[in-house]
């Protein structure tokens, strides 16, 4: 194929592609325009071609151009935030990559590939600012609960396996002191409720509770976020607290940090040595007191393995090592968390399900979980959405599960009786009551409704028992499926 074809099949492709692109010659002359970058800068491409870069950038010099960089220096950037005014008057953020252009050694031109992220990052200010009014008014309130931060207490995190009842006595404990935390768990494993819970375990309960993503974002802005900002630091920032500020006293939340940029992971590395935090373009620091817990859904150690956790950072960070196990291999919790899910979904539903069959629990004891209690939640929402019974049954079961119905093939011969129920914290008398219409309706169900032989099993008189399944309405209908 003739070099025209690719010259007017590419220019096509880059027109295409979401990144702007711009390519300009030795003497800073734009050569090369796409359609992303008119987007970007409001601009027709016929009228940037031979034009100066600064005579389209008004706001930037020859000190502050990436491009101008790359052809007077040979300087490469990689991933820089840029803000600045576009040909228009609008204000622009955007991450940007430049590298200079090489013939034989000679430098003949620049490349500068940009990423609009001016939206990200007007939404990532207003959620700081967000965070910032709602502290603000819980402490003019004088409410003293930080209830819209950490929601979950360790009573929320349902699992009595040995590897749960391990891992939420050692959060127990280190709720308790002010190290740092990492806590590596796959997908759904409830990371985010260990976070919380030890949160409010800990003494810093009535100071804030931050959440803070670290995947997603450049590292630029991700780091204006956690710092804060000063104004004029770089063009269009302003004076503004970020999150380790706001979470001072409290306890700050990184979630996958195995998705911090590794050049920002350099500065929180020296926050977490000596506690000092400097807002981006300040020259002065500023003392925090901020607990970290931070989040991994990746074996740290791999992802020290692969360069994208610092090996520094992880020693720092995992002064209290947690590792969150998958559901598969939770030993027993399966049926807790059905019966924990199937409450819970019986009240937003307002339905009456009273459990699963034997053969459904067989089934989710085999299934793998790769999405682990997500997963299950979902999955018991979604049939509970659709079923007619009083009982999860095999038919009930969504189609990711027809596979393994076929490999199953006595799963129809059982009978159906499984009752699961789960502990949540209640009133007393509400809690025993509850108990004792479970314990009867299951002694019914175990002793084919006779009354005589349940009364006899459950040590209680005829006419008792007979009172009690009026008092709570046990009845036949779905007993038996
Ligand atoms: N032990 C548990 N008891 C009750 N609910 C749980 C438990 N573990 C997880 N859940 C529920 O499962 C869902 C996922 O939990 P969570 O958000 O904490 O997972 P995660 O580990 O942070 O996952 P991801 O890595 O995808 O963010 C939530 O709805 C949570 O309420
Ligand atoms: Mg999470």
């Amino acid at each position: 194929m003739d070099n025209i074809f690719w010259k007017q099949n590419i220019e096509t492709i880059l027109d295409y592609i979401g990144e702007g692109i711009q390519v300009i010659d030795a003497k800073g002359c734009i050569q090369y325009y796409n359609r992303s970058s008119e987007e970007l800068d409001d601009i027709r491409k016929r009228e940037t071609i031979g034009k100066h870069v600064l005579e389209i950038y008004p706001s930037l010099s020859p000190q502050t151009s990436t491009l101008l960089n790359a052809i007077e220096k040979g300087l490469r950037t990689y991933n820089m935030q840029q803000t600045y005014i576009n040909y228009k008057g609008k204000k622009i953020t955007t991450v940007n990559s430049s590298f200079p252009i090489r013939v034989k050694d000679k430098i003949v031109g620049a490349i500068e590939i940009s990423r609009n992220i001016t939206d990200v990052k007007e939404l990532s200010e207003k959620v700081v600012d967000l965070q910032e009014q709602l502290l603000d008014k819980r402490k003019n309130n004088g409410q003293k609960e930080n209830k819209d931060g950490a929601k979950y207490t360790f009573y929320d995190i349902i699992g009595e396996s040995k590897s749960m009842l391990k891992t939420k006595k050692l959060a127990e404990k280190a709720s308790q002191s002010s190290s740092p935390i990492l806590i590596y768990g796959e997908t759904g494993t409830g990371k985010e409720l260990f976070v919380h819970a030890i949160h409010n375990r800990s003494q810093r309960r009535k100071s804030p509770f931050i959440a803070q993503n670290c995947g997603a974002l450049p590292a630029t802005l991700l780091e204006s976020i956690l710092f804060g900002t000063v104004k004029g630091s770089f063009t269009g920032a302003d004076n503004r607290a970020g999150l380790f500020e706001l979470a001072n006293g409290g306890t700050l939340f990184l979630d996958e940090i195995n998705s911090m940029p590794l050049e920002l992971q350099v500065k929180l590395l020296r926050v977490l040595q000596d506690g000092n935090i400097r807002r981006v373009g300040d020259i002065k620091t500023r003392q925090v007191d901020v607990r970290i817990v931070a989040a991994s859904n990746e074996d740290p150690l791999v992802a020290v393995e692969n360069k994208r956790l610092r090996r520094d950072l992880y020693y720092r960070l995992n002064v209290v090592g947690l590792r969150l196990p998958r559901l598969k291999e939770r030993d027993g919790d399966i049926s807790l968390l059905v019966g924990f899910f199937i409450d819970k979904f019986n009240k937003e539903l307002d339905k009456r399900v009273k459990g699963v069959s034997v053969p459904v629990l067989n089934l989710f004891e085999k299934y793998d979980w790769l999405g682990n209690v997500r997963e299950l939640e979902h999955v018991i929402e979604g049939v509970m959405n659709l079923m007619d019974g009083d009982r999860i049954t095999i038919e009930d079961l969504p189609y990711i599960f027809d596979k393994m119905k076929e490999e199953d093939t006595d799963t129809h011969d059982v009978k159906d009786k499984v009752k699961v129920k789960t502990i949540a914290v209640a009133p007393l008398k509400e809690s025993i009551e509850n108990f004792e219409r479970d314990m009867i309706e299951y002694a019914m169900d175990e002793l084919n409704d006779n009354i005589s032989h349940t009364a006899k099993r459950l040590q209680i008189p005829r006419q008792t028992l007979q009172y009690k399944i009026k008092k709570y309405r046990i009845g036949k209908p779905g007993a038996e499926n």
